[in-house]
């Protein structure tokens, strides 16, 4: 049986830089990759990284706009941690050769960024994560780090007692071979859940699969109600525009021409943090004042010449899947799913309850951007917590033996494929279902959150899981079989809904991303909390609990209400 101390399973920036410790560490370290690295989400990340680099700035500052985003629910510790290493985490990317903008004395450039008291974001043009991952991509290479490309992991397996991670069993999609590896410890670094939504910035690869496979291997998730909207996704496609167009000048219009976000963040307007854009925009949409679903975002002020060198890849997209020409015309944009803010509950070093298993960046809630991230920290925190978790991780190794690998594991999945592939009466075909489960997501489920909506969501989860059981493959062949893949990720986007719909409708509350209508404000008294998923693998249902938010004795962070 192949063995890695250390799998870690994705290869965005969270899952590399995890790597790259792990070769530090002398640490038999593996990645398995269900696609090309190069192709992770993080490379779609445009606008930015924080860091408190500029001498007027602070890294206190940093973390207290970061625990005042999160709405008073992120884990203040590690937002801490997290705040403090940035600047380290970024000059070891300059080092490393990230080729970020640059001003004219050579600094790293910064640019403003939503609800940040600091223009503290540094970016590469608008490719930032693009560039952070082929930089990190080269150090791998150079480091000769194996890569399981293109193999898919259908379970995370444990011990008999179910106490310990001993490895994953994995789907080779290109060639249909199912196999196990063995682990002393597996880091999932599988990014986040944003195609549980219709419309969302995410690759189609973002099916939080590590989430769901860590799930029901017995590990809990936190805070999955929690789902960012950033606020311009494009019209169409909900192909992101970065922030970085607003912290550039761009604003925000509805189709009358008038520039609301004053009516709703008086001070920062576009600046605001996301989710008070996003319900911006979307009061703005549902009063009528939109166009087609979308309000507008107005760039032509900012000039050809900047646009062209802080925005060129966003131009791009504009012309070649919206048809507008930024330069020329606002480009019509509504708020899309973007980034989830619950995973795999950690500790601040990126270890689960679950012994032996660690999650890093979006797959991960280890909080740090609790009910809300601000934008510019998702970068941050998969190179800051890949490298402390990736740390920890090879740590622990070291201090372990190889446990038993159950066979049992690779026979479970073998024959569920097997059964996916025979089924000959016919059923739906996964990219129904999934359309059929995803728009509800967005109609229910989005950035306002109704009682109506949260039934009707709820209502749906049995017929959804009904028909699953249908499911029917038009492709059975072995070699890429795309249709199995999508079937396989559709069970984890399904488990994940739930957990969102659950924590939803429990939570009686509105915090940060989490927006009722029937409960408009925060309620600090009974909800200044994390909510807990867990599977019931007998009713093969999730079950919720509350753990309480780490906090650490700064009067700056106690909660008020939260102005921008
Ligand atoms: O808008 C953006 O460029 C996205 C950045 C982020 O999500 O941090």
């Amino acid at each position: 049986m192949k063995s890695h101390d250390l799998i870690i399973v994705g290869a965005g920036l969270a899952g590399m830089r995890a790597a790259l410790e792990g070769v530090k560490e002398n640490v038999n370290v593996a990645i398995i990759s269900k696609i090309h690295p190069l192709r992770s989400h993080s490379c779609a990340a445009q606008g930015g990284v924080n860091a408190a680099i500029d001498p007027e700035d602070d890294t206190s500052l940093h973390s207290y706009d970061t625990v005042k985003g999160s709405d008073y629910i992120g884990d203040e510790d590690a937002i801490e941690l997290m705040c403090e290493t940035a600047p380290e985490a970024i000059m070891e990317m300059d080092r490393m050769g990230c080729p970020f903008s640059r001003r004219e004395a050579g600094k790293i450039a910064q640019r403003p960024f939503g609800g940040a008291s600091f223009d503290r974001t540094c970016f590469a043009a608008d490719r930032t994560g693009q560039v952070m991952l082929h930089v990190l991509w080269e150090q791998l290479v150079k480091a000769k780090v194996p890569v399981y490309e293109e193999c898919q992991v259908l379970k995370l397996v444990t011990d008999p007692d179910g106490k310990s991670v001993t490895g994953v069993v994995v789907y080779d999609i290109k060639t249909g071979e199912v196999f196990p590896i063995r682990g002393k410890a597996v880091l999932m670094a599988t990014g986040g859940y944003g195609r549980v939504y219709q419309s969302s910035t995410n690759a189609t690869t973002n099916t939080g699969d590590g989430m769901a496979l860590a799930l029901r291997a017995g590990a809990p998730l936190a805070d999955m109600e929690f789902v960012q909207f950033h606020p311009t996704g494009l019209r169409t496609s909900g192909i992101l525009v970065t922030e970085g167009a607003r912290g550039e000048g761009g604003v925000l219009i509805n189709v009358d021409g008038e520039r609301f976000m004053g009516k709703y963040a008086p001070t920062k307007k576009e600046l605001a943090s996301r989710d008070v854009v996003s319900r911006g925009e979307q009061t703005e949409i549902i009063e009528g004042r939109g166009r087609d679903g979308a309000i507008f975002l107005d760039l032509t002020l900012l000039g050809a010449e900047k646009i062209m060198e802080r925005l060129p890849q966003i131009r791009q997209l504009c012309i070649d899947l919206e048809g507008v020409d930024p330069i020329k015309e606002p480009i019509p944009v509504r708020p899309t799913a973007h980034y989830s803010m619950g995973g795999i509950r950690t500790d601040k070093y990126g270890a689960s309850p679950l012994s032996g298993l660690y999650a890093a960046g979006e797959a991960a809630c280890v909080s740090v951007h609790g009910a809300n991230r601000l934008g510019g920290n998702s970068l941050l925190d998969g190179v800051v917590f890949g490298k402390i978790t990736g740390k920890a991780a090879s740590e622990f190794v070291n201090s372990q033996e190889y446990r038993i690998f159950p066979q049992e594991a690779v026979d479970e999945v073998n024959k569920d494929i097997e059964n996916l592939i025979n089924r000959e009466e016919w059923g739906i075909r996964p990219v129904e279902l999934h359309t059929r489960l995803s728009s509800k997501m967005n109609a229910y489920c989005g950035v306002f959150r109704t009682p109506d909506g949260l039934a009707q969501a709820e209502e749906q989860l049995p017929s959804v899981r009904r028909d699953y059981d249908l499911i029917h493959l038009d492709d059975k062949t072995k070699s890429f079989n795309l249709n199995l893949l999508r079937a396989l990720e559709l069970r984890n986007i399904i488990d994940l809904a739930e957990c969102i719909i659950k924590g939803a409708i429990a939570r009686t509350e509105s915090r940060g991303a989490h927006s009722r209508t029937d409960y408009p404000t925060r309620d600090d008294d009974n909800w200044r909390k994390h909510t807990i998923a867990m599977w019931n693998a007998e009713t093969k249902s999730v079950e919720l609990s509350y753990e309480a938010v780490r906090t650490v004795d700064n009067p700056r962070y106690v909660p008020k209400e939260r102005v921008y």
